[in-house]
């Protein structure tokens, strides 16, 4: 049993009340993960990070929705969704909108649903214009350059800090 599966069984073991709706937002291009640049952004389509999420999701007791969205003004409508919704927790890969989106940033501030913001890839090691985020000073966390492993252990943050809360 590998590390993250083994940490899965013991949070699920130790907190099996804990039941949160965690929402999963994919930006611009990553509809496209799997043949995208696969040596930035990896193999794996977003159809099965999704698949994958929605297992560890289901393990740790807790609800997934996962989206995609090319338009900036469906990722600010899906972040009202949530709020209207009473989403506990957000997962954004805001993907290009990373360093270009005040909307989306003053979705998440207007609708206060903590959030981790996660990159596939090292946004810090490739073009300047990508070390700037309108997301990460008001994330809780930020995960960037492990691939499709930061979405899995962002859904563990959330969980604990899920946890914390109550
Ligand atoms: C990305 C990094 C962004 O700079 C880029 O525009 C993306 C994907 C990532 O996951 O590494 O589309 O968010």
């Amino acid at each position: 049993m590998g590390k993250i599966s083994r940490l899965l069984c013991f949070l699920t073991l130790t907190d099996n009340r804990l039941m949160a709706t965690i929402t999963v937002l994919n930006g611009p291009n990553l509809n496209l993960l799997g043949i995208r640049e696969p040596g930035l952004y990896g193999n794996q389509t977003l159809a099965d990070i999704k698949h994958n999420l929605e297992q560890k999701a289901a393990e740790l007791n807790h609800q997934l929705n996962f989206y995609q969205n090319n338009a900036e003004y469906q990722i600010v409508e899906l972040i009202h969704e949530a709020y209207q919704a009473h989403v506990d927790f957000i997962i954004i890969n805001p993907a290009a909108f990373t360093h270009t989106s005040v909307a989306i940033r003053d979705a998440l501030l207007a609708t206060k649903i903590p959030f981790i913001e996660v990159h596939l890839s090292n946004v810090h090691a490739r073009e300047p214009f990508r070390k700037h985020s309108y997301f990460s000073d008001i994330a809780k966390g930020v995960i960037c350059g492990l691939g499709a492993t930061g979405y899995e252990l962002a859904l563990l943050a959330a969980h604990q800090i899920l946890a914390e809360r109550h």
